[in-house]
């Protein structure tokens, strides 16, 4: 009987250490991916409005030359770069405020829709105001965005082909 239970015993502890090396072996693989992550690029508030700032430009010229196709693609990259503020700055002040922008992209997207280049221009003159407000929100009121008089790139044609 004796020897038995040694056996046993002596095999149940070698089984209960391996159990704790794998547990930690995890442990330090879970803490080497949370110290990656922590270090994972990832772009500012500030990073993603320099990209909305350059799409609002595009935007007016596309609907100024009645491009439609590419004024739609630019106010969904608006969308995008809303959502995008939602998804890696969650939480945020200024996260919450940033819905306010989505009724004027709405408003400009239906217009798109109908080739509408008199409610584009109201859209995008609200959208613009919109943009103000926030930064006025935030105490941000020296950020002053306004509708643009030259396209943001020369190497860029914002007229529609013919
Ligand atoms: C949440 C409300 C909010 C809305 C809506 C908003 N912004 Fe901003 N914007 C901010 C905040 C906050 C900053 C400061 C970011 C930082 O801390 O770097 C900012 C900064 C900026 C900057 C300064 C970037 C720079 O480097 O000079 C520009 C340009 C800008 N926004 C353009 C726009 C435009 C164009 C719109 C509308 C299409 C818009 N913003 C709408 C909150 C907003």
């Amino acid at each position: 009987m004796r020897p038995l239970f040694f056996i046993l015993m002596t095999l149940g502890l070698f089984a209960c250490n391996q159990q704790n090396d794998q547990t930690q072996s995890l442990k330090n693989k879970i803490d080497s991916l949370e110290s990656k992550l922590a270090d994972t690029y990832k772009p500012g508030f500030g990073d993603f409005m320099g990209s909305i700032q350059a799409h609002h430009s595009k935007l007016w010229f596309a609907g100024l030359y009645e491009n439609w196709d590419l004024a739609d693609f630019e106010v969904h990259e608006l969308m995008e770069a809303i959502e995008d503020i939602e998804k890696f700055h969650e939480g945020r002040e200024e996260t919450l405020l940033i819905g306010m922008i989505m009724p004027p992209l709405d408003s400009i997207s239906n217009a798109i829709e109908q080739k509408n280049t008199a409610l584009f221009n109201s859209s995008y003159t609200s959208l613009t105001n919109t943009c103000n407000q926030c930064h006025k929100a935030v105490d941000m009121e020296f950020i002053i965005v306004k509708q643009p008089d030259t396209p943001p790139f020369s190497n860029q044609d914002f007229k529609p082909l013919k």
